[in-house]
């Protein structure tokens, strides 16, 4: 069977476009760490403001050094309303939500979770730098999304 030169030219082209895709997903996950979230933990989501984890949204430091942080996003906030952690520790972020769909996102970093009524969405980063990181909701969860925001303050290590 003849296939048409042009047809056969899009073809390759087409081909070519899907391995560049692969490649980019691939160096993004083994050079710039994006992956997508593993965790899967669900949690009741009417008791999370009576729950003994999330009653109390808080930062905690563990013995080794290490940094546990109990987060909650709910319309139209996040609590802790900031967060202050270590640099150069690694910081795990726990997170569920009483209400609705959220998103946790630390703006140039690549922490970036939905946070789902239901679940426990947990990540852990290291932050390389001292400084001050804006924290937004990018799930639309309702009138004042907008205006959902907080911040990450990262310390230098003492
Ligand atoms: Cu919470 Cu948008």
């Amino acid at each position: 069977m003849k296939v048409d030169l042009y047809e056969r030219f899009w073809l390759w082209v087409s081909g070519a476009l899907i391995v560049a895709f692969l490649g980019a997903i691939g160096v993004a996950a083994a050079l710039r760490s994006v992956h997508p979230p593993s965790h899967v933990e669900t949690v009741d989501p009417t008791r999370v403001r009576t729950d003994t984890e999330f009653a109390e949204p808080r930062v905690v430091t563990r013995d080794d050094g290490s940094v546990l942080v109990i987060a909650v996003a709910e319309l139209y906030q996040f609590r802790p309303g900031t967060i202050r952690v270590p640099a150069g520790v690694p910081v795990t972020f726990r997170i569920t939500s009483p209400d609705v769909i959220h998103g946790f996102q630390i703006v140039n970093t690549n922490v970036n979770t939905m946070v789902a009524p239901g679940y426990v969405s947990q990540l852990t980063v290291t932050f390389a730098r001292a400084g001050e990181y804006l924290v937004l909701c990018n799930e639309y969860c309702g009138l004042s999304h907008h205006l959902m925001q907080s911040r990450v303050v990262v310390e230098e290590s003492p």
